[in-house]
């Protein structure tokens, strides 16, 4: 199925609605994804992009029914990771000599993949590519999320293939933007950001501005997940320029394990101390061991300040904790305010570990925690409330 995007623009992707993670297991995607391929039919024909492998087979199939694959001259590799690349194999035995397009890492990465030595045209940014009237100028973006990624951009009809950046893990019918729920589509943007994206925030303002300075008209923005920006495209673009700026609201945000409910009433009453403290602040709990790892990173990404609880198990915390930990170690928050609780029975770690793993992530600590004997009487919640309190102040 091919669906025109403008002109003589086409998507011939594949819309995947079963998809339930990604990356492995390591992104839940309850709204499935898509991979977003292109196909440009000007006097020369240029693809963009192909499918993840498992769809290589009905990928090439329906794109078969639309073209005569010898008919297309340019392929167009703008990542290498294979939700992307994953069908070129098998369009590549098809058509064997045809030239790819791709960054240097592009070619090492494919490389490292496929072990082929296909016919690749290595790009710099800024070099241009003739279909007739229109021309591709490349733009590489490096760490966006890949070593290898770039932008390709389509002069006359000023469409900018982004790949994955502007992208949300979101299956749906219509595939333009202003076609589906904005309310699932921003959440779907914001999780992407967040759990994707946040290490590289500085390089995403960065190539925002470069790209801006660039002065190129942009109608449509065509991602490779998700809908294709058509309405109002720079929306987007200044969303991302507001979240790669250590982005923040008004939000502190719980996240605890518990074993026999302490450690989840400390935060109930951490709760109810900051709600009495601002009734403005937006404040949510996770369980971390009942609810969603990518989810929950959105979460932190969109709060100004984090409580993270777990009682103390053999010298230590529960694994759900130290699970969590370790991913947003990686993901480097930036200028997010943090504290940690905790209930024990006799060693009482936990607090401390916590507290030493959230500095060593880079969040910026603000005391050192609290901590409650047992399960926790009325003096301990009664000072779970005040902690509560003072942790407002000092996220401001
Ligand atoms: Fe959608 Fe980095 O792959």
């Amino acid at each position: 199925m091919k669906i025109k995007i403008k002109n003589n623009i086409y998507w011939v992707g594949k819309t995947d609605w079963e998809l339930r993670t990604f990356h492995g297991y390591e992104y839940s995607t309850h709204r499935g994804s898509s991979y977003n391929s292109y196909l440009i039919k000007e006097d020369k024909i240029a693809l963009i992009d192909t499918v993840w492998k498992p769809f290589s087979k009905e990928f090439v199939e329906n794109l078969a029914s639309e073209i005569d694959l010898n008919k297309i001259d340019y392929v167009i590799a703008n990542h290498a990771e294979i939700d992307h690349s994953g069908a070129l194999p098998e369009l590549m035995e098809l058509i064997p000599d045809k030239p790819v397009y791709c960054t240097e890492n592009g070619i090492r990465s494919l490389k490292g993949h496929y072990h082929k030595d296909w016919n690749f045209k290595p790009i710099k940014t800024g070099m241009r590519l003739s279909l007739g009237s229109k021309e591709l100028v490349f733009i590489e973006a490096p760490m966006l999320h890949w070593p290898d990624s770039m932008f390709v951009y389509l002069t006359g009809d000023n469409v900018l293939f982004s790949n994955d950046a502007f992208g949300q893990h979101y299956a749906n019918e219509y595939l333009f933007n202003d076609k589906v729920d904005q309310c699932e589509l921003f959440q779907e943007a914001i999780k992407y950001y967040a759990n994707i994206l946040t290490p590289f925030s500085p390089l995403v303002k960065k190539k925002i501005e470069e790209f801006i300075s660039l002065n190129l008209p942009l109608d449509i923005i065509c991602t490779s997940h998700g809908v294709i920006w058509r309405d109002n495209p720079i929306q987007i673009v200044e969303k991302y320029m507001k979240w790669a700026d250590n982005y923040a609201e008004n939000q502190i945000t719980l996240i605890y394990d518990t074993m026999w409910d302490g450690t989840k009433r400390m935060a109930e009453h951490i709760a109810k101390g900051i709600k009495q403290a601002d009734r403005d602040v937006t404040v949510k709990l996770y369980n971390v061991s009942l609810s969603d790892k990518n989810d929950i990173v959105t979460e932190i990404f969109k709060s100004k300040g984090i409580l993270i609880g777990s009682p103390t198990i053999n010298r230590g915390i529960l694994s759900a904790i130290a699970g969590l930990q370790e991913e947003i170690r990686g993901l480097g928050f930036k200028k997010k305010k943090t504290a940690a609780f905790g209930t024990y029975g006799w060693s009482g770690e936990s607090v401390k570990m916590l507290t030493e793993g959230l500095k060593s992530a880079g969040f910026e600590v603000v005391n050192d925690g609290i901590k409650a004997l047992w399960n926790p009487d009325n003096k301990s919640l009664e000072e779970c409330i005040t902690f509560g309190k003072s942790f407002v102040e000092l996220c401001k």
